[in-house]
């Protein structure tokens, strides 16, 4: 059986709510977010492809360059939204299996990664997550909900890159709108096995997580992914 996996990196956001120009190129402890995840990444799959905001490929190159190897890195243009910069991520490889990371999620951990890896080998379709810590309550009514019947998806995912490509169809075929890939595979009625993430997978959004971000960096060896 062919085993090879593709990391797939979605990086083609404009971080709009950041407001410093493309969110993967923000620096945390002077290194570009893609390249936190980038090495973390680096001895995990067989092929790795980043999808990058148009016109950047050049300047993610210079940018990622003196901290991570992008030898075995291929880039691609990014879609408007991240479900259409996925299909081109899925489009770029064949490998039967993809594991997909946010560029936004800097801090990824080999603990995470190798769980993932294995769990998406029993059910095709893995998904790292958190639960929720803060009391929930509905927008519309003020009614608290439950919070030990819900989770906080992260990434990384992983699925049977078939699977994946099948569900995107059928979200396309939908109008479905989704904010990540598990979404999309589970409208298709396949199950999700959860992978415990953590806190650390925090995504950087707001000028508030990205000086989270700064203060977890300052702790956390570079490319070390323990
Ligand atoms: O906007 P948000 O932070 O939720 O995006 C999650 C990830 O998806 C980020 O790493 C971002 O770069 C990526 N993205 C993308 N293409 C888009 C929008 C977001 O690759 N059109």
């Amino acid at each position: 059986m062919d085993n090879t996996v593709a990391v797939l990196i979605p990086a083609a956001g404009m971080g709009e709510r950041l407001g410093q120009g493309p969110k993967a190129f923000v620096p945390v402890a002077g290194r570009p977010l893609l390249a936190w995840s980038l090495a973390a990444l680096d001895r995990f799959g067989e092929e790795l492809v980043v999808a990058l905001p148009q016109g950047w490929q050049v300047r993610a190159q210079a940018l990622c360059e003196p901290w991570v190897d992008l030898r075995r890195v291929r880039w691609v243009e990014g879609g408007e939204t991240r479900q259409a910069t996925v299909q081109r991520l899925l489009a770029a490889s064949a490998a039967p299996w993809v594991l997909i990371h946010d560029a936004a999620r800097p801090f990824l951990d080999e603990a995470t990664i190798r769980a993932l890896l294995g769990a998406v080998q029993r059910t095709s379709a893995a998904s790292a997550y958190q639960p929720l810590v803060d009391t929930l309550v509905r927008v519309d009514d003020g009614a608290p909900v439950d919070r030990a019947g819900l989770r906080a998806v992260q990434t990384p995912q992983a699925f049977e890159r078939r699977l994946l490509l099948r569900a995107h169809a059928e979200g396309e075929r939908r109008g479905y709108r989704a904010t990540d890939d598990a979404g999309l595979v589970w409208c298709l009625g396949h199950p999700i096995e959860w992978v415990l993430g953590g806190s650390h997978l925090f995504k950087v959004t707001t000028p508030a997580d990205l000086s989270l971000a700064e203060a977890v960096a300052a702790n956390r060896r570079f490319g070390a992914a323990t």
